[in-house]
């Protein structure tokens, strides 16, 4: 199967900021696949996720989206640990935000938001203002947001590090009930090694400086996953080991 995404000697330096922050990065991401990649604060991975799309433009290699015809799609959409929802539209209009621009009709496109609100499970809070959402909602109204584009490839850069830990565990059993019933490929950003064995097929991590590839892992427990069990433990200490 063709790469949905791959990357070839991928570098990024800051203009002006002397040594690069990464480089050489090659990466594939196949579709419908779940990569996560980790890595310590500041070593480069809200960086590298913008120049896989093209956000950022990388000061050498390639990055290759490649994807299928998608009418009424897009490519990829975003997900901020910050969600940036936009303050003056209530939920709904948050989540019909990125459908302009897509050619639907108003009746495709209000049935896209229905949908995404109810696999994130925020039908209820539709009329609410985002600053009447708790930090697990905003971050389910981020997800529906993105969710309502259809996107190949959903980008998350570490969307649930400003939640309590017990919503964090609700929050990644959400996601990955979504990705199993619609299926986009996922490449999710984390520093933390053990949401990353838990949800992903593949955990890619990134240390030095300039960071690279230090680990490609599989992760091949089956699913659903023991969040306890033996097998997860192993893949975190290898995962710590590298980096
Ligand atoms: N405008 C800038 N000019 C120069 N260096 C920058 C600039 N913005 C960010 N950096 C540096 O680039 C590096 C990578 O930043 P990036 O945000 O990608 O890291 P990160 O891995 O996402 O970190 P975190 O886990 O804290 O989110 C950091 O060391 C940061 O200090
Ligand atoms: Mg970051």
């Amino acid at each position: 199967m063709a790469p949905l995404l791959s990357t070839q000697g991928l570098a990024y330096a800051y203009p002006g900021g002397g040594q690069a922050v990464f480089e050489n990065i090659a990466l594939t991401v196949q579709p419908g696949e779940f990569v996560a990649i980790v890595g310590q604060s500041g070593v480069g991975k809200s960086t590298l996720l913008r120049c896989v799309v093209g956000l950022t433009a990388a000061t050498s290699g390639k990055a290759q989206l490649q994807v299928p015809d998608t009418a009424g799609g897009r490519p990829y959409a975003f997900v901020f640990q910050d969600t940036r929802l936009l303050p003056w539209r209530r939920v709904q209009a948050n989540v019909a935000y990125g459908l302009q621009g897509l050619t639907l009709d108003s009746q495709a496109a209000q049935a896209r938001v229905q949908d995404a609100m109810a696999l994130a499970m925020v039908s209820e809070l539709a009329e609410r203002w985002p600053f009447q959402l708790s930090g697990g909602q905003a971050q389910r109204v981020g997800l529906a947001r993105a969710l309502a584009v259809h996107p190949q490839l959903l980008l998350m850069d570490e969307p649930f590090s400003a939640v309590d830990a017990l919503t964090r565990q609700t929050l990644q059993d959400e996601l990955l009930a979504i990705w199993q019933r619609t299926r986009p490929a996922v490449l999710f950003v984390t520093h933390d090694i053990e949401e990353a064995a838990y949800l992903a097929d593949r955990v890619i991590v990134l240390s030095g400086r300039p960071a690279r590839v230090v680990l490609d892992k599989t992760i091949a427990q089956a699913r659903p996953r023991e969040r306890e069990g033996a097998a997860l433990r192993d893949d975190v200490r290898a995962i710590e080991a590298a980096l």
